[in-house]
């Protein structure tokens, strides 16, 4: 892989950002990160959903002007990003006008090639999901279960459709054709059993008398694009599409999503690609669900709600990018609390990783001048110990996907670990009582400072800030990239290099 596109779902912006937007968002982070040091050029967007009924119904009830409302919530998302460290290269907007033109261009494409058709639709529609329902997907008392608190609306009126069956079997036949498409295999499996049964016409529009923020329909101004056909689009309209420049990321692109639109991107978007000609994204992953702990859905009624940013200020980015990169389990939901958050962040992250290198530097602070020990050459079980760290790190790191975030991050507190032993087991603070041990000690701070660069440098897609933090105190130069970085042997600490100024770096938090 030598680029990568990588895409967040676009977040609705009928209410403020929750946990579960921050976590594809810092996914698709480290994503980016992670590559970017294997030398991958990285393209990142995420963004906003500014169409369709339910945004329009919360800046109706805001007493705000669409605009302003749409501003306003566009722009928390926008700075909860920047709060969690992402670097994104692009925040999207549906509302700009040049989304909006590729929208209609698309349209005018399968209008013009006939695939387009105009029939009343009578059925079942849930605002939550902004998706008509079948009674079939309802639970018993006919709510949707993933929006069980909305009232299930029964609309009829006329609309346009795109008819999707034709295209089932091609669909078909490339899920069988390229089977790591879609990631894990357990949502590839559920998109295969819903490609069993014939797909119902795709209803594109909405009547403006209804809906009226959307795009426009370019043949029939009495319309809006239904949302979701509005905003798949933006993952090509973000490159350029129609330019063909679209063609340089487009076929890198790799679209992260959550479990609940897992249809809308594995069967209508690639039959939308079909029936436009554009090719496919390179792959699809899909991840879980967070939930409180007991695994119940977080509610406020419950009263389990963990929101993004009371963390961050309480406990720092780093804290809860951490907490979801490590626990997020693959084709499963997966439980947070304050609770595990405090319990993961003190014992991983400050009892581990922090305390280990405030001792390191606290002892090099007063036995060898606040400095990186010089050492002529390295015992053999220190160089042992450094080639084992190097190696782990950098196998962890390599080609990093979504499934793979956990175990990453689990090898890092390992790593972490087997530096604590080692330190408990070298004695340091015993030996430096024995001047003749003196050069033997240098020998073994010195490679657990370098252990400490190698495993802060690993922890830095994961948690940025707190990287840097570490590798400043470190004294460490700037961390390796590209061809470097494949090259786990190689030790960059610099001996008398002095340390930065140093700071706890997860300090203790109170619960
Ligand atoms: N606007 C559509 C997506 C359009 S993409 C072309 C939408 N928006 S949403 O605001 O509802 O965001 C859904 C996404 O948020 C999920 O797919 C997932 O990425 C994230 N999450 C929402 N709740 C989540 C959890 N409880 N846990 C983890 N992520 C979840 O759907």
């Amino acid at each position: 892989m030598n680029k990568s596109y990588i895409t967040t779902p676009i977040y609705y912006v009928n209410a403020s950002p929750h946990l579960g937007h921050a976590h594809t968002t810092v996914m698709a982070d480290i994503l980016k990160r992670a590559r970017q040091m294997q030398g991958v050029d990285v393209w990142l967007t995420t963004g906003t959903d500014e169409h369709g009924q339910k945004n329009q119904e919360a800046a109706e009830k805001s007493g705000l002007t669409t605009q302003q409302y749409l501003d306003r919530r566009s722009a928390e998302f926008q700075a909860l990003f920047d709060r969690l460290g992402v670097d994104y290269d692009y925040f999207v907007r549906t509302t700009r006008p040049q989304h909006k033109e590729g929208v209609q261009h698309f349209e005018k494409i399968l209008n013009d090639k006939g695939l387009i058709i105009q029939k009343p639709y009578r059925g079942l529609y849930c605002t939550g999901c902004e998706q008509f329902k079948k009674e079939s997907d309802l639970t018993p008392d006919g709510r949707c279960p993933d929006h069980p608190t909305l009232e299930i609306e029964w609309t009829d009126e006329i609309n346009y459709f795109l008819q999707i069956e034709p295209y089932r079997d091609a669909l078909r036949a490339y899920i069988d054709a390229h089977p790591d498409w879609i990631t894990p295999d357990i949502y590839a499996n559920g998109v295969r059993a819903m490609l069993e049964e014939p797909l119902e016409d795709l209803c594109i529009s909405r009547p403006k008398s209804r809906v009226a923020l959307g795009v426009e329909i370019p043949f029939d101004d009495a319309y809006v694009t239904y949302v979701w056909f509005d905003a798949l689009i933006n993952y090509i309209t973000n490159v350029g599409w129609p330019d063909p420049q679209y063609r340089e990321w487009w076929p890198h692109c790799e679209h992260l999503i959550g479990k609940d639109i897992v249809k809308t991107h594995c069967i209508y978007w690639p039959i939308m690609l079909m029936a436009a000609d554009v090719e496919q994204p390179y792959r699809i992953s899909v991840h879980g669900h967070w939930v409180g702990a007991g695994g119940q859905k977080m509610s406020k009624t419950l009263g389990n709600v963990v929101d993004p940013i009371e963390v961050i200020d309480k406990y720092g980015a780093s804290a809860l990018r951490f907490y979801l990169a490590r626990h997020m389990r693959a084709g499963s939901d997966s439980q947070i609390s304050l609770d595990l958050l405090h319990q993961t962040y003190t014992s991983e992250l400050a009892n581990k990783f922090g305390n280990l290198l405030m001792r390191c530097l606290v002892f090099c602070g007063t036995h060898f001048n606040g400095a990186v020990p010089e050492v002529a050459e390295l015992h053999p079980d220190e160089a042992k110990l450094v080639d084992a760290i190097s190696r782990d790190i950098a196998a962890a790191l390599k080609d990093l996907e979504l499934g793979g975030i956990p175990a990453a991050t689990l090898s890092l507190v390992q790593a972490t670990g087997t530096l604590n032993d080692a330190i408990t087991a070298l004695a340091p603070w015993t030996r430096i009582k024995n001047p003749d041990e003196r050069a033997r000690v240098a020998s073994i701070m010195y490679a657990l400072l370098e252990c400490l660069r190698v495993v802060a440098e690993g922890f830095s897609p994961f948690i940025p800030e707190a990287s840097a933090k570490a590798l400043k105190m470190l004294g460490a130069p700037a961390p390796a990239s590209g061809a470097d970085a494949q090259e786990p042997a190689k030790r960059r600490l610099a001996g008398g290099t002095p340390f930065g100024s140093i700071e706890p770096l997860f300090p203790r938090v109170d619960q």
